[in-house]
């Protein structure tokens, strides 16, 4: 479905590409954990995936067309495909819970009726089953930034499912949480994951979540692939591969 064809990024005036000659295809199904130090990649490849980062080389294709290919409405289809859920949550603290969650709505909309924050009561609704399917158990009216950081994550990750996505991205989404919470929050995208039959790519800092939840794990270093095998095959050696300076 998702498909990487040599594909590199170079930043302007860097000295070495951040992600070199990537190979790589995904399909429905796939729990995809990426791994790698600070630097390695991940965030550049995770952006790539829905072309929210420009490729210098090469093409990511989805369903065998290139993202550089299609129109500017093709592109746009793409992204609502797509549900990212960020470290940093990414949510606006001032608005309630359920107007955070509406905002994963928006590439369904025309811009005057984001702007005018028009909903419809079926979307409404639509936001409040999210809202159940996350098990967050705030009141939908409530300010985020009152909220805790598992909550925080959980109101992000139901503002991704009403996108009815085919795809998840996440760039460290439990990385500013207790290990308790993390593991929490993985089972849901993975139980989410499962249910929608999605293609997910998760990138990790965390090897043990990875280990436990991931299909398929694939580690950067240098922006060069060294390792995409099933989670039993990635063992010390590799750890070192990667971790080692
Ligand atoms: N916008 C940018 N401009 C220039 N260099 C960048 C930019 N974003 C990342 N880099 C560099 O690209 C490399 C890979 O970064 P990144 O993809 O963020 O790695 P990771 O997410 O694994 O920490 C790093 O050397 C980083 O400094
Ligand atoms: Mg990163």
């Amino acid at each position: 479905m998702i498909k990487f064809e040599n594909v590199s990024v170079k930043y302007p005036g860097a000295a070495e590409p951040a992600i070199k000659d990537l190979n790589l295809s995904f399909e429905r199904g796939e729990f995809v954990c990426v791994l790698g130090r600070s630097g390695a990649g991940k965030s550049t490849f995770i952006r790539c995936i829905n072309g929210l980062q420009p490729v210098s080389e090469g093409t990511v294709k989805w369903n065998e067309k290139s993202l550089s290919d299609m129109t500017h409405k093709e592109n746009l289809e793409i992204r609502r495909k797509t549900g990212m859920i960020f470290q940093q949550f990414n949510l606006i603290p001032r608005m309630s819970v359920v107007q955070n969650i509406l905002t994963g709505l928006f590439g369904y909309k025309k811009s005057y009726q984001n702007l005018l924050g028009l909903f419809s009561s079926s979307e409404r609704m639509t936001a409040i089953e999210a809202i159940q399917q996350v098990e967050l158990t705030v009141e939908p009216t409530r300010r985020v930034e009152n909220l805790s950081g598992g909550q925080k994550q959980r109101v992000a990750i139901a503002r991704a499912l009403i996108q009815n996505p085919k795809v998840f991205l996440g760039d460290e989404p439990v990385a500013s949480l207790d290990p308790g919470t993390a593991e929490r929050i993985f089972s849901l995208l993975k139980e989410t994951h499962s249910k929608r039959n999605l293609v997910s790519i998760i990138n990790v800092h965390d090897v043990g979540l990875a280990k436990k939840f991931a299909t398929r794990i694939i580690a950067l270093r240098e922006g060069k692939l060294i390792f995409d095998g099933l989670p039993e095959q990635f063992n010390e050696e590799m750890y070192a591969a990667i971790y080692n300076q």
